[in-house]
């Protein structure tokens, strides 16, 4: 790969002095200040071309690894007839991606209004179901993650939104998990209670068996839409296409990001019932976004979707998922003092550790050991472990090992408990 910059010192004082100086700090000092360089598959090169398995995954963008051929090629084809396109106008491109998500979404979701990034498409579902209902009330979960534009921050956790003044009215939260806490929140005045299916940013929490359910009869009861972020949870990351199908739940409103982009071409969408069609059908303009669903954008998205909705494919991720699990109990059983809880839904994993000072010591230790993963920004004990969905089991191994590798060396630096 021809690299742009000779020495990674240019690199990281360009950014420290034009983009960053925050982020190249607190990089430099965890030892984590990789420059990414070469990418392909589920592997991540830094400048001096060390490869790191990326466990990661930027939330879900590299579910189908770095530069997957398919979605390379699919915009490559496209670049030769199409362009960003008018998101005023009648599109083919958007015609056919909408027509593929409104079949491989659950009941009667069919109507898709795209965007670019996830941040905007939950403005966009907390919008219409302001819209829809006529109702001023949003209830989201404690330490839920929805991104960071307008009503995606204020449905979000204080520590974002903090130093940005007081948050918009009607916010409201409520813990996740818990059903009595939710039906105690929401009442006539609400719009719609938001939830990813499995937070991630809160620890890759597993909601309770029935509680996603019991969220639907409560927004049936009260008139609340139920909208479901699947930015990251969606596209196959849980072992099926949707995390919500596990629990046979339709809600009003789900929301996709990070992966339908294919780690190539932005794109996300916010995708609602037939029944709530009348709001567009009466102010058609009234939400723009000038690059959302880029009809350029539409090709790798329908690629990713073909490939993420496979019989084959999902069930490429299950296998993984087992091998992971066995693995993890493995390690659970040896590490029983660091290791104390393994989360799992398919590849959306999460392993808690005893201390912060473990997890964040687990991090160090398998960026050391060539895997890059991060522990969630709401629970600080939690490693989130999200390898890309193709990932093949030399390298799954490959994962296991340097994890071995790391709870062994913390073993012995507490000693030896
Ligand atoms: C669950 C969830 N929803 C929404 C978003 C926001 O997406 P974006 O960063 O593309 O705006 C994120 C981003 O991490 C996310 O994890």
């Amino acid at each position: 790969m021809n690299l742009p910059y000779s020495n990674r010192a240019l690199v990281v004082d360009d950014f420290a002095r034009h983009v960053s100086r925050g982020k190249a700090d607190f990089f430099r000092q965890f030892g984590l200040d990789f420059i990414p360089g070469e990418r392909n598959g589920c592997f991540l090169n830094d400048f001096e071309g060390k490869a790191y398995l990326n466990c990661h995954c930027n939330g879900g963008v590299f579910n189908l690894g770095h530069r997957h051929p398919k979605i390379v090629a699919a915009l490559k084809r496209a670049l030769e007839t199409w362009d960003i396109g008018n998101h005023h106008l009648i599109s083919m491109p958007r015609a056919m991606l909408g027509r593929q998500l409104a079949e491989l979404l659950p009941g009667d979701i069919n109507q898709t209004v795209f965007g670019v990034g996830g941040g905007e498409a939950i403005d966009l579902a907390l919008k219409l179901a302001k819209g829809i209902t006529g109702r001023p009330n949003i209830i989201s979960a404690k330490g839920g993650f929805h991104g960071h534009t307008g009503l995606a921050l204020a449905a979000g956790d204080d520590q974002y939104r903090a130093p940005f003044g007081p948050n918009p009215p009607g916010f409201s939260q409520a813990k996740f998990g818990d059903i009595a806490a939710l039906d105690a929140a929401v009442d006539s005045k609400t719009a719609a209670v938001i939830l990813e299916t499995i937070p991630a940013t809160l620890g890759i929490v597993i909601p309770p068996r029935d509680y996603l359910e019991n969220v639907r009869r409560i927004c049936d009861r009260s008139g609340a839409l139920m909208v479901i972020d699947e930015v990251q949870c969606g596209l196959g990351r849980t072992g099926r296409l949707w995390a919500i199908d596990e629990y046979d739940v339709v809600p009003d409103i789900v929301v996709i990001g990070k992966g339908l982009s294919g780690g190539i071409y932005p794109i996300s969408a916010t995708c609602y019932r037939d029944k709530f069609d009348f709001f567009f059908r009466k102010y058609p303009f009234i939400h723009i976004s000038t690059f959302g669903g880029s009809e350029l954008g539409c090709f790798p998205a329908m690629a990713v979707l073909e490939e993420s909705s496979s019989a084959a494919f999902l069930q490429h991720v299950n296998e993984m998922a087992a091998f992971f699990s066995e693995q993890f109990t493995a390690l659970q059983e040896k590490f029983p003092q660091l290791l104390i809880e393994i989360r799992q839904k398919g590849l959306m994993m999460g392993l808690k550790f005893s201390a912060e000072k473990i997890s964040m010591g687990v991090c160090k230790m398998l960026y050391d050991n060539g895997v890059f993963a991060i522990f969630s920004g709401n629970d600080t004990c939690v490693i989130q472990f999200l390898p890309p969905l193709i990932i093949q089991k030399p390298e799954a191994e490959f994962a296991i090992s340097a994890l071995t590798k790391s709870l062994e060396v913390l073993q012995g630096m507490l000693g030896g408990k």
